[in-house]
């Protein structure tokens, strides 16, 4: 058996006329924490989209395998058969279904302890949320650890997690990282995307994406080091107006600087 649980060869994506994922290759084995770390606009929400088979997201080219089998034209529903699953960036609402209903959908056991339990694990107390509605007054914190819990109860062979610690506060990040660690203990690989780098220091190994590319991949203590000498500086010039930033002459120049290293 070959020791990878996901494999994806050679994965590119054009998305009207625009390529937005070119060649990728990545490896996660059965139960380890696979950090993808990128900045906003890298392409790493359109790789999960793919990998778990959403609509308008086929390949143009490249290859994935799952447990040893080619899922690169099976439908989303097999591939969450199959144990694959994906935790939105955004996660949806279930508007008005108690959060105990919510998680028990897709819950491997879906006694209260274990949802109890799965709710625990991402730090709400159960007996002030398994009751309580799925909707607009859960902040969006809530609603994203809900989503891990959901995660959590599920115990998927992989799970795919688009910035699970996105909304939620620089001090619980730490909350976060125990959890992703203890899906890894319970079997779940993780794919865990983030931009924020402290985060893959969870993770066992991790790739860094650059413009729907693979450019560095290995130990995360060197990801995270080659994240920050050369993405990060455009992070912080590009600002949240990359047309304005990128003509502006200090931009330009920091531009050179990186050229020349
Ligand atoms: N249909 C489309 N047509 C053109 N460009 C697209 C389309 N869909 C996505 N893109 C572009 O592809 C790039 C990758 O987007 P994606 O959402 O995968 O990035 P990301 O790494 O998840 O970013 P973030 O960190 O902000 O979530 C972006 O520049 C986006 O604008
Ligand atoms: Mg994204």
């Amino acid at each position: 058996m070959d020791e990878t649980l996901l494999r994806v060869e050679n994965l590119s994506l054009k998305r009207d006329g625009h390529a937005i994922l070119s060649r990728v290759n990545l490896a996660v084995r059965p139960g380890e924490v696979h950090g993808l770390l990128g900045l906003n606009g890298s392409g790493k929400s359109s790789l999960a989209y793919v990998l778990m088979g959403c609509a308008g997201y086929a390949p143009d080219e490249g290859r994935i395998w799952f447990a040893d089998q080619d899922i690169t034209a099976l439908p989303i529903s097999e591939r969450a058969r199959l144990g694959l699953t994906l935790a939105w960036q955004e996660p949806a609402r279930f508007e008005g279904l108690p959060v105990g209903a919510y998680l028990a959908l897709g819950a491997k056991d879906s006694d209260r302890h274990h949802l109890a339990a799965a709710l625990e694990a991402v730090a709400l107390p159960p007996s002030a949320y398994l009751k309580r509605p799925v909707n607009h007054a859960l902040s969006g914190g809530e609603r994203k650890r809900i989503e891990l819990a959901a995660v959590f109860a599920m115990r998927p062979k992989l799970a795919i997690l688009d910035e699970p610690d996105s909304g939620v506060d620089t001090l619980t990040l730490g909350d976060i990282a125990a959890v992703i660690r203890r899906m890894a203990d319970q079997g779940t690989a993780v794919l865990m995307i983030t931009h924020r780098d402290e985060m893959v220091t969870v993770a066992d190994s991790a790739s860094l994406m650059c413009q729907g590319s693979v450019v560095f991949q290995g130990d995360p203590a060197e990801v995270r080091q080659y994240y920050g000498r050369r993405c990060r500086p455009h992070a912080e010039l590009l600002g949240a107006q990359p047309w304005e930033a990128a003509r502006s002459p200090s931009f330009e120049v920091q531009m050179q600087r990186e050229s020349e290293r």
